[in-house]
This record gives structure tokens, sequence and C-alpha cells, in this order.
């Protein structure tokens, strides 16, 4: 057997992509019953960026890796695997992950793989990325999560069209001496599986609001706390909080259960709505971007929503190349 031993994987670059259009809580309130202070209150969202016609899952996925590449200082054509997570590509074949390595002339055609777990999907994607390194099954792969869940929106449901917004955000991993990401802690809650939906016909999302607040609020904190144990950390030692930017009503309560007061915490759901898979990668890169980020901290990743599939680990923050 060739396995490498005591090798892990690291991330050496960030990248997120945005459209142009952005859509305010004042504007929705002329497209439905809704208000800045009722949207606020219960969420947390001021605005969300919205997919023109000429954005897609995989023209935002690209556009995010292009971006996290350059980040990283890795030509494309270094990456041996691409791994994107979405919940709202639209073809089932050719898949996303070989659409982004064709848009960037990646010819030494890496391996495409795409992960389907909704709000989850990235640190999935970031765990399957992560163990193909540690085995050497490669040695550079990009991790992205792109979403236009405003294409799958039903614009007439107050109670759902104010949550969504569309967006990529990405990573570059590399290999590293010693391990930087984490060991996956992963699961799913059956009796949950339809709370979160979006189903062929109508293909419009969907979703219990009450039922995952409720496991949120109640379930979330023992399952983050799993993430950590598995990395051999304590809480003391993460110093990022990058949550599912679901609802800031969700993500407080988290940061508080876990003691992380004083520590960075990822609150972009307030810019950029809930763009399930996209939104941990989108939230750390635009906090690396602007420098907000802390370098060479532990980060604990906790994604969880449809299906009902939950997932997280602790990744070491990059530092800077000066
Ligand atoms: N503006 C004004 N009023 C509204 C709106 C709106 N946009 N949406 C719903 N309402 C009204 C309802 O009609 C209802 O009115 P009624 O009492 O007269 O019947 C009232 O507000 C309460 O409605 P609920 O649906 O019970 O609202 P709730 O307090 O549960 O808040 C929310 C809804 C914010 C979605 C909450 O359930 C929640 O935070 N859920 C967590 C799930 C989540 O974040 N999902 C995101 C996608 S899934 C994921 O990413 C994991």
């Amino acid at each position: 057997m060739n396995i490498p031993a005591l090798r892990g994987s690291r991330i050496i670059g960030f990248g997120h992509h945005q459209p142009d259009r952005i859509l305010t809580n004042d504007e929705l309130s002329t497209m439905v019953d809704t208000n800045d202070e009722w949207i606020t209150t219960r969420t947390g969202i001021k605005t969300r960026h919205i997919a023109g016609p000429d954005d897609s899952v995989t023209s935002m996925a690209t556009e995010a890796a292009r971006n996290a590449l350059a980040d990283a200082g890795v030509a494309p054509t270094d990456v041996d695997l691409v791994v994107v997570a979405s919940t709202t590509h639209r073809d089932r074949s050719p898949y996303t992950a070989g659409r982004v390595a064709a848009a960037l002339g990646m010819s030494n055609g890496p391996a495409p793989i795409d992960i389907n777990t909704a709000c989850s999907g990235f640190e999935y994607a970031m765990a399957m990325a992560d163990q193909a390194i540690r085995t050497g099954a490669a040695d550079t792969a990009l991790v992205i999560g792109s979403e236009t869940l405003s294409r799958i929106a039903d614009w007439t449901d107050r109670s759902t069209c104010v949550l969504v917004g569309d967006g990529a955000g990405a990573a570059v991993l590399g290999v590293s001496d010693e391990p930087q990401i984490s060991s996956v802690s992963w699961g799913s809650v059956p009796h949950l599986q339809d709370a979160v939906r979006v189903t062929h016909d109508p293909e419009v999302f969907q979703q219990e609001g009450r039922s995952i607040y409720r496991w949120a609020i109640t379930e979330a904190e023992g399952h983050a706390r799993a993430v950590v144990e598995r990395a051999g950390l304590t809480l003391n030692d993460v110093g990022v909080f990058a949550f599912h930017q679901a609802n800031l009503r969700i993500i407080e309560p988290l940061v508080t259960a876990l003691g992380g007061e004083g520590k960075y915490v990822v609150r972009d759901v307030v810019e950029s709505g809930n763009t399930s898979a996209a939104s941990v990668p989108l939230g750390l890169s635009k906090a690396w971007h602007r420098g907000e980020l802390p370098e060479g901290v532990p980060a604990l990743l906790f994604g969880f929503g449809g299906g009902f599939a939950h997932a997280g680990q602790v990744v070491m923050t990059p530092t800077r190349r000066r």
C-alpha cells in the first residue's frame, strides 16, 4: 500500500464572488408584506445579493475559485481535485466541478466532484478534499460552495423569500506536514429530513422554520462541541467561529453557549442572507480579504440544514504571504 504517513492538509487561500445586485429589506417590503424591522429582529439580515441573467452556480464558483487561486499563488493547472458544494446547480451532468475546471483552463484534468448536502455542503466538501490530500490522492484541491437560492425561492412567500441570497466562496488546500484541518465530525437527523427541502415539483425552497430553529437552539451546541473534541482541542483554543449563516438569532446564542465572547465570529448573514453551501466560505473569505480574519488560529466550521445533515471541522486559518 502506498499511503503517505503523517501528512495532512491546510488552507492556503480564500476567494469569493457575489452578484452585483443588492436587494435591501426596504425594497423587499415593496414586493411582499414585510418590513425591515421584522426581518432584522427575526433574522439579522439587512441585504442579500441576487444573481443576474449572466450569473450561475458555475460562473460564481469559477470567479470565487479564480480569486482563491490568486490569493494562494497557485496556477489552475496545479490543482488536481475540485470539489463543489451546491444545492442549486441546474444540470446533473456535466457537473459543476467539471465546468469550473474547464472554465479555469485546467488542462491537467483534475478530479471533479459535486456534493449536495445543502447548507452543510462546504464542510462535507472540505472533509473530502482533506482526506484526499491526507491519503495522497491529491496534492492541491479547490473546495467551493456556490448557490443561486434566489432562483428557487418563492418570491410571493414572505416567510422564505426574505431569507435567501446568492454567492460563492472558495478555499485552496495544499499539503501540510502537520494536519491543519481536523477530521470531520458529521451526521444527520433523519426525523428532520424534510424540514428544509427543494423538491422537484414545484422546484421551490421550502422550510419548517420553527423545527429548524428549535433543533439549532437545543442540539447544534452539542454537535459543535463534538467537532472541537474530535480535533483534540478545547473551546478555549478556538479563535474563530464560522457557522452556517442561516440566521443571526441562531448564531448569537450558539456563540454564547460555546463561550465565544471576544472571539472572531462570522456574521456575514447580515450582508449576504442565507446562501446555503456558500455561506461559510463566503463569510470566511470576505473576512480574510478585509483583513479581519485572525491569522494562524483554529477556526470552528459548522454547517447544518437541508437533508437534514450537519458537519464540521476545525481548520487553521492561513497566514498571509509576505
Ligand atoms: N415579514 C413579516 N411577517 C412575517 C414574515 C415576514 N417576512 N414571515 C412570516 N411572518 C409572520 C407570519 O405570517 C406569522 O404571522 P401570524 O402570527 O400572524 O400567523 C408570524 O410572522 C410568525 O411566523 P413564523 O413563521 O412562526 O415566524 P418565526 O418566528 O418562526 O420566524 C424564522 C421565522 C425567522 C424563519 C424562524 O423560524 C427561524 O429563525 N427559523 C430558523 C430556520 C432558518 O433560519 N432557516 C433558513 C433556511 S434553512 C437553513 O439554512 C438551515
